[in-house]
């Protein structure tokens, strides 16, 4: 077994500063990594610098990967990378039954979570090692969509796609994605607004797992991905059996 070390590793998380993202930065800072977390915002990356205790070992910076510019100059540096994580997703106002949708809100959806994988993907894996991976965030919406969420199913079901056609296309580099249930992030303030509680109560409610998930779940599978040597091209569902009910 070929065991990845991920003490030493150096870690890109685009989408570290919120979220599934950060419980992921804090595990790997814990584990040894040294992480780059990347967003837009610098103010909510400043803000997740402090939630890490301002790690020796943490690095920010920011980006916009749906501008092709931007991504390509991520990569610039030259500084070593041995792994790319994208939780990035940016749905703001995509959540609308079909009469409600705006285009832009779509295109912003599918740029956040399929055109910017596939640049990261581009400009990334040329400065990976071959026992690099790159490892993205699909989502239970692609498997139970539900009204008001079908541009966010299509997108999930697009970028699980790219996963199994990049597996081959940049192999021995592995390719997977993470496909979360309901986790509670700040990501629900955009799908439900006041009603997320009592939106994620009720689901929890509905799963075998009686819950629904924690950031730290899915960093937990995101570590497993990273690490795993011999999984590729896989689409590891972590949603307390959601696809279930
Ligand atoms: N939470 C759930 O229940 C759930 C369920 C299924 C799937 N997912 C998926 O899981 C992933 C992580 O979600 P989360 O709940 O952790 O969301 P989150 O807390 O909102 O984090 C998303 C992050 O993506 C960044 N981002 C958005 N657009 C970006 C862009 N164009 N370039 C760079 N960074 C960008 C945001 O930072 P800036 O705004 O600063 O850029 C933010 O930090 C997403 O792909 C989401 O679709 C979530």
């Amino acid at each position: 077994m070929t065991a990845i070390r991920i003490e030493g590793a150096k870690v890109l998380i685009v989408g570290g500063g919120s979220g599934m993202g950060l419980a992921l930065a804090m595990r790997l800072l814990a584990e040894g990594a040294s992480v780059t977390i990347a967003g837009r915002s610098r103010e909510r990356l400043a803000a997740a610098r402090r939630h890490l205790g301002d790690h020796p070992n943490l690095a920010t910076r920011a980006v916009d990967i749906t501008r092709e510019e931007e991504v390509a100059a991520l990569f610039q540096g030259g500084e070593p990378l041995d792994h790319i994580v994208s939780t990035a997703a940016d749905i703001e106002g995509a959540y609308q039954l079909l009469p409600s949708i705006e285009l832009v809100a779509a295109q912003r959806v599918v740029e956040s979570k399929f055109y910017g994988p596939l640049l990261l993907a581009k400009h990334g894996a040329i400065r990976l090692p071959p026992a690099g991976s790159i490892t993205y965030t699909s989502g239970v919406a692609a498997y139970r969509p539900a009204a008001r969420g079908s541009v966010v199913a299509a997108v999930n079901a697009a970028l699980e796609g790219l996963v199994r056609a990049l597996a081959l296309e940049l192999a021995p580099i592995r390719i997977n994605a993470v496909s979360p249930g309901w986790v509670d992030t700040p990501i629900w303030g955009f799908v439900a607004g006041d009603a997320k509680q009592a939106t994620l109560d009720a689901m929890a409610e509905r799963l075998p797992a009686g819950r629904v998930g924690q950031p730290e779940d899915i960093a937990d599978a995101i570590r497993f991905l990273i690490g795993n040597g011999f999984t590729t091209g896989t689409i590891l569902h972590v949603e307390g059996g959601h696809r279930l009910v």
